[in-house]
């Protein structure tokens, strides 16, 4: 496995994987690798001949330089999960690698998308991200770039860059990958309280009911949305700071789902701020009342 820290080198190593005839599978990251990055690179590694991943704490994406701070860095550690997992390259900038010049002057406005939910939540957070991966797939060039479905709107606004854009990249977003009792493995999960952590399964049963309630036939998003909202208010550790349906592809909030509805929703456990969403199944055809609800 290479490791570089060399924009040119990554660039180099991936036109000559692509000179060779590799199908080019890349696996954008933080670092701090956990078991969703895992399931990202071993399907980058199922479906591609070279599999690159980049370990980046992009500064222009944490709201305060308090966060960014404490965000972990663990090359060795990731460096190891990344062999074991048979990755051919590690692309791990600093960040004068990465902005020889400083803060960029020109960025990727993410639209109105980018404003909303996680957008309002936390301002200014998917420009950099969007910058950030544009710099990347620049790089890299052609290729298949893998992303987590836990960050729903981050893949649909990375998808919807790559369109607007026309850049010549593949983006496959990959399932959320979750610990028995349903908890979406996320990096933050290891800062909970054991107590936090056992309240924090509280969102996967919220959107877990919803899933029911749409399989039996409720279609009204405010139903959907208030019974999210009612299970995840009485777990006395978890503050709610949104729920939401959108339509998956045009991310519109309907006031009736259909085949496309997304659930969202974001809490705060302690000072730990966790995000999840489900794709809702179709309703059934028959609507249920509220007494049906489990
Ligand atoms: O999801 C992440 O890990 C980051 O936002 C990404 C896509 C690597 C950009 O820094």
């Amino acid at each position: 496995m290479e490791v570089t820290s060399s924009p040119e080198q990554f660039r180099r190593a991936t036109e000559a994987a692509r000179a060779r005839g590799e199908t080019f599978g890349f696996v954008p990251t933080l670092g701090d690798l956990h078991d969703g990055h895992a399931f990202l690179i071993r399907t980058a590694r199922g479906e591609c001949g070279f599999v690159a991943i980049s370990i980046f704490v992009n500064p222009l994406q944490f709201e305060s330089q308090a966060d960014l701070e404490a965000y972990p860095r663990r090359l060795e550690t990731d460096r190891a999960v990344a062999a074991a997992l048979h990755v051919d390259l590690v692309f791990a900038p600093g960040e004068p690698d990465m902005y020889p010049d400083g803060a960029p002057q020109v960025t990727v406005d993410p639209g109105s998308l980018g404003e909303r939910l996680e957008g309002a939540s936390r301002p200014g957070h998917f420009r950099g991200v969007l910058t950030v991966v544009a710099k990347l797939l620049a790089l890299a060039g052609p290729c298949r770039a893998y992303f987590g479905e836990k960050d729903a709107q981050q893949l649909a606004l990375v998808r919807r860059m790559v369109g607007d854009l026309e850049l010549p990249a593949d983006i496959v977003g990959c399932p959320t990958v979750r610990a028995p009792d349903g908890l979406a493995v996320s990096s933050r999960n290891a800062r909970l309280s054991p107590k936090e952590r056992a309240a924090a399964c509280a969102l996967f049963d919220a959107l877990s009911i919803a899933a029911a309630m749409a399989r039996r036939g409720e279609h009204r998003s405010d139903r959907l949305k208030a019974e999210i909202a009612r299970r995840v208010a009485a777990e006395p550790l978890a503050r709610l700071e949104y729920v939401a349906i959108v339509d998956d592809h045009t991310w519109e909030e309907p006031t009736d789902i259909d085949s496309r509805a997304r659930a969202l929703v974001a809490a705060r456990f302690g000072n730990v701020r966790l995000i999840d969403n489900l794709l809702l199944p179709k309703p059934a055809e028959a609507t249920v009342h509220n007494s049906d609800v489990a």
